[in-house]
Formats: C-alpha cells, structure tokens, sequence
C-alpha cells in the first residue's frame, strides 16, 4: 500500500497506529529529520488554508521540502494528462498530496505515479482529516472504542470519512442527514432526525451545506435547516459532548457562532491536530516506502 487515500484502505491496526503516533508526536513536539534530503509535492485544484499549512510545516519540521502547486499552474487534465503529470513528478519528488474534484483522478494519479499519493480531500472522502478528528477526540476522551458520533448535516467527503475511520476504531457513527449521497455503509448508524440522533452523543460533527464545487441547491439547503447545530438542538445532546467542525464553517447556516465559540466545541484543537496527525502519516508513509 504506497498510497493513502481512503481510511478503508488501511487496516485497522495501521490506522489506530497513526492515531496513537500523531497523539505522540503531538506530546513530544516531535521535530525530526524524516524526510530529510525529501520533496514533497502538494497539488490544489482547490482552496485551502489548514491542509496547505498543515502539511507544509509538517514537511518543514520534518526537514523536508515543500512543492506548492495550484491549479493554474499545472492544469491537471488540461494541459496534459494526469498520467503524464504524475509519472513526470515521480521523477522529480518522493511523494504528492493530491486535492481535487472527482475521486477517479486521484486513484488514476496514483496508479500512474511509482511515489506515494495522499488524498488531501477529493468530492469524495478526506482522510488527512479524518485522522485529525481521530486525534481530537482520543486526545478528549482518551480512548476511541465505544466513542459515540454523531454527523449533522450534508452527507459528503467529511462524513465519508468519519464513518470509516469511526468503523476502523470502535466508535459508533450515526449519520443524519436529509440527504444520501453516499452509499449507505455497513455499520453506520442513519438517523434522519437531527435530536434523536444527537441525544446519546459523545461528539456531535457538522460540516458546511455546500461543499467546494457543489451547486447550490436550495429545496437541500431548506431541507438541512432543521440540522442546524444550534443552542436549541445542542441542549438535547450531553453536557459532555464536544462539538467538531472541520472548517471552513459558515457562522448561521450548519453552525451558530456561539457553538462554534462555545465551551464545547475543540474546532480549533481539531485545526490544530491536522498537523500532527499528517505527520504522523508522512512519517509512515516515508518508512513504509523506503523499505
Ligand atoms: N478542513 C480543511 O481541509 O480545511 P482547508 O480546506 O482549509 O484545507
Ligand atoms: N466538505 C467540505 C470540506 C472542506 C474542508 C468541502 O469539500 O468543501
């Protein structure tokens, strides 16, 4: 496995493994020479402000180099092919994180590349952050079994991955959303309302109604509204339960400011925890493939 580009890819085991690393490296304040001597390349055909930092100051403490690439810059299917692109970056650095829009060109990327691949979001899933939601609440609860999960809201890339990574650890996910884009998966919870499927949770997660390159539709839009994380549906919910969010958020549509900004919420350790989870990955990923 040279890629990291769904959490289901991955056993179990590994998975919980990069938890615990990046818990560690967290508590160390972990500067190392991993990737000394390394680049690494990090494509956008999307904006981004936690995964570009976080992922250029994991390189950067872990005396790695940095390749920033935008989208105007290489056109990724445009200007030439996907194949083309990733068999000529195989050449120059030793691994590429990808963020694009159709999973399909990630996984084409990745079989074309003899380099690593990490997903850094596609419409898809979102891995890199997953393991950082992972971290947030093992660093809360100390301890991921049983956890109970909750996801409000659009059904998308984010809660994809939450629900693999909930599956991959013993937490307990339960999904609400008026709307099913994904497929269901096994072992997940679908509750479609919002107060029953918060009244047990440990952690209530939402994400924004419109996820970037979605269209806006506005009979979804009206339809979330009931799903709104608020003071009137978190008052259902446990005092002890925490509030994640993995930003952008959009103050008064998924979220109201005062749970983002509350006593609850740990949205900014969550931010916080994408550095140090992704390099824990970038630490396995360079061992893994220098063996
Ligand atoms: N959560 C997240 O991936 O943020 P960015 O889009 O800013 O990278
Ligand atoms: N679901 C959101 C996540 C952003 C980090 C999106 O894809 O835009």
């Amino acid at each position: 496995m040279k890629d990291f580009i769904d959490i289901a890819d991955y056993s179990n085991e590994v998975i919980q493994s990069l938890v615990e690393s990046a818990f560690n490296l967290k508590q160390t304040a972990h500067r190392g020479n991993e990737l000394e001597g390394k680049s690494i390349g990090l494509i956008f055909e999307k904006p981004s402000l936690r995964t570009r930092v976080s992922f250029e100051m994991a390189i950067h403490h872990l005396k790695g180099h940095a390749i920033t690439l935008q989208q105007d810059e290489i056109q990724l299917g445009k200007r030439e092919s996907i194949e083309d692109v990733a068999q000529v970056l195989s050449r120059y650095v030793d691994m590429v994180m990808i963020r694009t829009f159709e999973h399909e060109n990630i996984k084409r990327f990745a079989q074309s590349a003899s380099i690593p691949i990490i997903n850094g979001l596609t419409n898809t899933s979102h891995p890199c952050q997953a393991l950082a939601d992972a971290l947030t609440i093992y660093e809360h609860f100390k301890r991921l079994e049983g956890i109970r999960v909750t996801y409000l809201g659009d059904d998308n890339n984010v809660s994809r991955s939450l629900a693999e990574i909930c599956l991959a650890t013993g937490m307990h996910c339960t999904i609400s959303s008026p709307k099913k884009h994904n497929d269901d998966m096994m072992g997940v919870n679908y509750v479609l309302d919002p107060k029953q499927a918060i009244e047990n949770a440990d952690v209530i997660y939402t994400d924004t109604w419109i996820s970037m390159g979605a269209k806006r539709n506005n009979t979804l839009l009206k339809e979330l509204e009931p799903y709104q994380l608020n003071e009137s549906l978190i008052k259902i919910a446990p005092e002890t339960a925490i509030v994640l969010h993995c930003l952008p958020a959009h103050r008064g549509d998924e979220i109201t400011d005062t749970i983002l900004t509350g006593p609850q919420s740990k949205v900014f350790d969550q931010a916080e925890n994408r550095y140090h989870a992704q390099k824990a990955l970038l630490v396995y990923l360079s061992q893994l493939n220098s063996n």
